[in-house]
């Protein structure tokens, strides 16, 4: 069979896919199988494509995939939840930790030799221990953050989708992180009015998706000294990052990197092509992100 590979795959991954045709781009025409990236826009017309079986994407997040359109022409999805979910969590305690402590703005000092001697109170910023901890989305990566915060004898409190339950954990907490996935209903979850509603000098993590958070407000905040800190890891249109982000000092930005360790994304593209390869011969993957289309009829193709 014919496998799209529309962005590198480590080797580990393609293992899992021998014996298949594997072609490279963006054009599924002809083929059986995709594996894409949340970069790749899979669209309607994508899922149209004549003879498409299945498509794999080297992510746990869906946004960029047109689910509807994949229900509708009965494509198999397989992605990566999991395997990511201790790399992504290390790398939102990171950011909170980073931007709790000024470690951005610490660097840019002493790089720029600015660093004159040992002061008291030389980029003070703020204790993380014994804190209240928000965290918006109680999922797989919530859960794995709230586990590292107990080191750090954290007070945690959880929101799921009840919105006063929102508004109750942005007001109580000194660190809120944002652990959602992205969909209509999370889009802007986090705007002027909730930011407004944190508490003075408080910080906030993203670490799902940008368009969950109004960067324009968030940046509007961080310089007008509300919040305290920002710690982000997704932007509203990557990778271009919002000028009145960029100017904020005490925005702690990386790009999109959270899973990034040489484990994770090999476990994430095994997973991936491993589900591809499956739904392929026709069996269920454990990592099917719709399992409503499935079993596939034959007839339905
Ligand atoms: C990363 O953002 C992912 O969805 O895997």
């Amino acid at each position: 069979m014919r496998v799209l590979i529309m962005q590198e795959v480590s080797p580990a991954g393609l293992a899992e896919l021998e014996g298949h045709e594997l072609v490279r781009g963006s054009d599924p025409s002809g083929c059986d199988g995709v594996v894409c990236y949340l970069i790749d826009r899979i669209d309607e017309a994508f899922l149209a494509t004549p003879g498409l079986r299945g498509l794999a994407t080297v992510s746990v997040g869906l946004d960029h995939i047109d689910l509807a359109a994949a229900e509708r022409h009965r494509i198999p999805i397989a992605y990566t939840p999991d395997v990511l979910t201790e790399a992504t969590a290390d790398l939102t305690f990171a950011l909170l930790l980073g931007a709790a402590r000024r470690l951005g703005q610490s660097e840019r000092y002493l790089r720029a030799g600015r660093w004159q001697s040992w002061s008291f109170d030389l980029l003070l910023g703020t204790d993380v221990h014994g804190k209240t901890l928000g965290i918006i989305g109680p999922g797989r990566i919530g859960r794995a953050v709230a586990r590292r915060a107990d080191g750090f004898s954290m007070r945690v409190l959880f929101a799921g989708r009840d919105r006063s339950e929102l508004e109750r954990v942005l007001a109580e907490s000194d660190f809120v992180v944002v652990t959602v996935p992205l969909s209509e209903s999370t889009r802007h979850l986090i705007g002027a009015a909730e930011l407004a509603r944190m508490k003075q000098g408080a910080i906030l993590v993203n670490t799902s998706r940008g368009p969950v958070v109004d960067e324009a407000a968030l940046a509007e905040s961080l310089a007008s000294g509300h919040l305290g800190g920002a710690g982000l890891d997704v932007f509203e249109n990557e990778p271009h990052v919002h000028p009145a982000l960029l100017a904020c000092e005490n925005a702690l930005m990386v790009p999109h990197i959270a899973s990034a360790t040489r484990e994770t994304r090999d476990g994430m593209a095994r997973l991936a092509c491993r589900g591809l390869a499956q739904i392929l011969r026709g069996e269920r993957p454990p990592n099917l992100a719709n399992p409503q289309v499935w079993p596939v009829e034959a007839e339905s193709r």
